[in-house]
């Protein structure tokens, strides 16, 4: 090669590395880009509110706090804000908890101090010996930190600042991603890498990761972090690993994440040398009381435990003859001298149990109602069967007024694609926490279960499982960003329309161009429900391929458990298909309240979104459009594949607002998508036809390969298993 070659060459390697590095950066930055605003006139509006930054508190977290908005504003606004400690002057940004704020300030607040909780905040303008400024305030420094990215987020999306008033609080207390990460760095039903938990490396070793990952979970309020599989490795409880478990706590602190961890039951017997793990044995009682006392020893405000006992072969109290009430509240009073609270999931279904799964949940554990400790909180799926792309809500919600009842999301898309399909979840989130359980009359939604409105509760909490690995975007899909932030936004407000989040994570994420925004908000809107037409439409669940869930599988029916086959759930023959969940059926309809089982029970006023999930639904049934069932169907399959075509066709006009890399990413990203939609349609189209009998309508793609095929797929490797 000639010099000027090995120049050349040289130079085109150097500049990859340089504009890959900076894209990578882009993409790992969430939706914390505080790009520079392109408009010179809004920096100048900004900035003239904005003279300097006053901080009255001095602790790590307050100057976490200041740190941000020092680089937050100054990347945005071009410039370089003063930091000052004292108020003179005008239009200061003024930070501090109540506890460091003078007499006329806190005058000034007293009526809006009254109004927030300890985690809410205050941003607001005021007036100061008639000098305008403005002040983000709160009970405690790790809520001043939340007012910051508060504040922040309105610059981020170009919203007003002149006179605020701003008085804000979360209004559940657990605010939590339940990471399922195995010790050996796997995640199950992870799809964006190892998991972030280097415990080899730990505790010496802190990856900048773990600070920007506490980071981005409080510029979203989330306030928890259960960081191991609720399929729980017993040595995370062994000196060797809390020693590591109380170096991440100690990175978390300062940004108000609290560390939980998963309890394997048979702990006892596994790492404690016990020949028994009874909750009744008082040797078992006191072997957890001391775990937790040398936990608290370590980590002063650890959170306490997740728990999944008795469900898909994790041990518990039933290995005892006992109940969860016995295992839940032996556990409670082990951690309650130390304020910590069980998180005891309700996700049971017994291979021993004939009965329809949806009804298993609420069968076993309404019963218990009333009977936990007060540090217990029982943590409910949004659905009765597990994180479909659609499902009715859970019947326990309201069902259990004198037990906290804790939501837990999937956020992570083990049954809708993986990281590589586009589906924006906040929709499916809104969509369970607005359902009306009807349990106290009329409006008596999820949403106020969960926040303890409705029963009155005061522990309350919102749990999501995490889709965060490793992968330099976090989440393997960009995208899939948009459902861990739109998570801790609905997690500290149920209320939020899934449509303002959308906004705000795409201004903050990418750009606040109108052009931009508009066509990309419409495509997050949408992918959900075209995820659910091209696999499950019209209440059709768990057709997805068995164990690894990647793909179609409604043919599968030789998995030893029932209900771990497909056809348990659509139940296709020739007379029809779907799951008789009403009084003629399995009667699950029966858990919910009257005037919901009314609705559901009844296959004409039943909405066509849960049809199969509630009924066994003839072939020529006529739909609400007067398509038969059969042709009805296909059609919803074929829309959702027409619906990710749109969403190519979107993506692709966006390339003058993106950056390349993310571009290249989501576009090819959607082309895998559109390839496993048609795989979706052909092969359960395909497979029911078998028993429909009939022709695909016009309108339908017809298939390019064969039922057999499509069987014959076998994905050995797929991750997350
Ligand atoms: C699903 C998932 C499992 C998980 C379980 C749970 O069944 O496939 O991987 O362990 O839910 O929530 O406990």
């Amino acid at each position: 090669m000639n010099l000027k070659k090995i120049f050349f060459y040289t130079l085109i390697s150097l500049f990859t590395t340089i504009s890959s590095s900076v894209y990578a950066q882009k993409d790992y930055k969430l939706w914390l880009q505080y790009d520079k605003k392109s408009n010179p006139e809004i920096i100048a509006g900004y900035l003239s509110n904005l003279q300097g930054i006053v901080s009255l508190e001095n602790s790590k977290t307050s100057s976490i706090a200041v740190n941000e908005l020092e680089i937050g504003l100054n990347a945005m606004l071009d410039s370089k804000i003063q930091i000052n400690s004292k108020s003179d002057g005008e239009n200061k940004i003024i930070i501090g908890s109540k506890s460091s704020l003078n007499s006329e300030i806190l005058k000034l607040l007293k009526t809006d101090f009254d109004q927030i909780n300890d985690e809410g905040f205050i941003i607001k303008s005021i007036s100061l010996k008639n000098k305008k400024h403005i002040i983000i305030t709160a009970k405690k420094d790790v809520s001043v930190l939340y007012g910051v990215y508060g504040f922040l987020r309105l610059v981020q999306t170009n919203k007003p600042i002149q006179n605020l008033n701003i008085v804000d609080s979360p209004k559940t207390n657990i605010r939590i991603l339940n990471h399922w990460d195995n010790l050996d760095r796997t995640v199950e039903r992870g799809y964006a890498g190892f998991s972030l938990w280097n415990w080899q490396k730990l505790p010496d070793y802190i990856d900048q990761r773990y600070i920007d990952y506490a980071r981005a979970n409080a510029s979203i309020g989330i306030n928890g972090t259960v960081l191991t599989n609720v399929n729980a490795n017993a040595l995370i409880l062994t000196p060797q690993y809390l020693e590591k478990v109380e170096a991440l706590a100690n990175v978390f602190r300062p940004y108000g994440i609290k560390v939980y961890l998963t309890a394997r039951f048979s702990a006892p017997i596994e790492i404690g040398g016990l020949k028994t793990a009874d909750p009744k044995d008082a040797a078992v009682a006191k072997w957890w009381k001391e775990k937790a006392k040398e936990i608290y020893k370590r980590i002063p405000d650890f959170g306490g435990f997740l728990v999944k006992a008795n469900s898909e072969g994790q041990p518990g109290p039933q290995n005892y003859n006992r109940d969860h009430v016995d295992g839940a509240n032996m556990m409670a009073d082990a951690v309650a001298p130390f304020g910590g609270v069980i998180m005891w999931r309700a996700f049971v279904y017994s291979e021993h149990d004939a009965s329809d799964r949806a009804k298993q949940a609420y069968s076993e554990f309404v019963p218990y109602d009333g009977k936990f400790k007060k540090n217990v909180i029982v943590q409910v799926k949004n659905g009765a069967i597990d994180f479909q792309p659609r499902e009715p809500f859970h019947p326990m919600f309201g069902a259990m007024p004198k037990t906290p009842l804790m939501m837990e999301f999937q956020i992570t898309q083990e049954y809708l694609g993986f990281s590589t399909h586009l589906a924006y979840l906040p929709k499916l989130f809104q969509e369970v926490l607005e359902s009306d359980t009807y349990q106290k009359g009329k409006g008596s939604t999820v949403a106020k279960v969960v926040d303890g409105t409705l029963d009155n509760h005061k522990l309350t909490g919102i749990a999501g499982v995490a889709n965060i690995g490793n992968d330099l975007n976090w989440t393997g899909h960009p995208f899939g960003q948009a459902n861990w932030y739109g998570f801790g936004r609905l997690a500290w407000n149920p209320y939020l329309d899934s449509e303002v989040i959308a906004d705000e994570w795409i201004r903050s994420t990418f750009s606040n161009d109108y052009n931009f925004i508009k066509p990309v908000k419409e495509m997050m809107i949408e992918s959900r429900e075209a995820v659910v037409n091209y696999m499950t439409p019209l209440g059709l669940h768990h057709i997805m391929d068995t164990g690894h869930h990647y793909g179609p599988g409604p043919w599968v029916s030789n998995l030893s458990r029932p209900e771990w086959n497909p056809v348990y759930y659509h139940k296709a023959d020739k007379n029809g298909i779907g799951f008789d969940r009403s009084k003629t059926g399995t009667n699950a309809t029966a858990q919910y309240a009257s005037e919901v089982e009314k609705i559901f029970g009844n296959i004409e006023t039943c909405p066509e979104t849960d049809l199969l999930w509630f009924h066994h639904v003839s072939w020529d049934y006529k739909l609400k459009n007067g398509q038969t069932l059969w042709n009805g169907m296909a059609l919803k399959y074929q829309e959702g594949v027409n619906q990710v075509k749109e969403m190519q066709d979107t993506w692709n006009k966006t390339e003058k607002y993106v950056d390349s890399e993310r571009f290249k990413e989501v576009q090819m990203l959607l082309g895998i998508q559109y390839k496993e939609a048609k795989w979706w349609r052909d092969a359960c189209l395909l497979y029911f036809q078998q028993y429909s009998g009939k022709e695909l309508p016009a309108g339908v793609e017809k298939p390019t390969q064969t039922l057999e095929y499509f069987k014959s797929l076998k994905f050995p490797f797929a991750p997350g298993n």
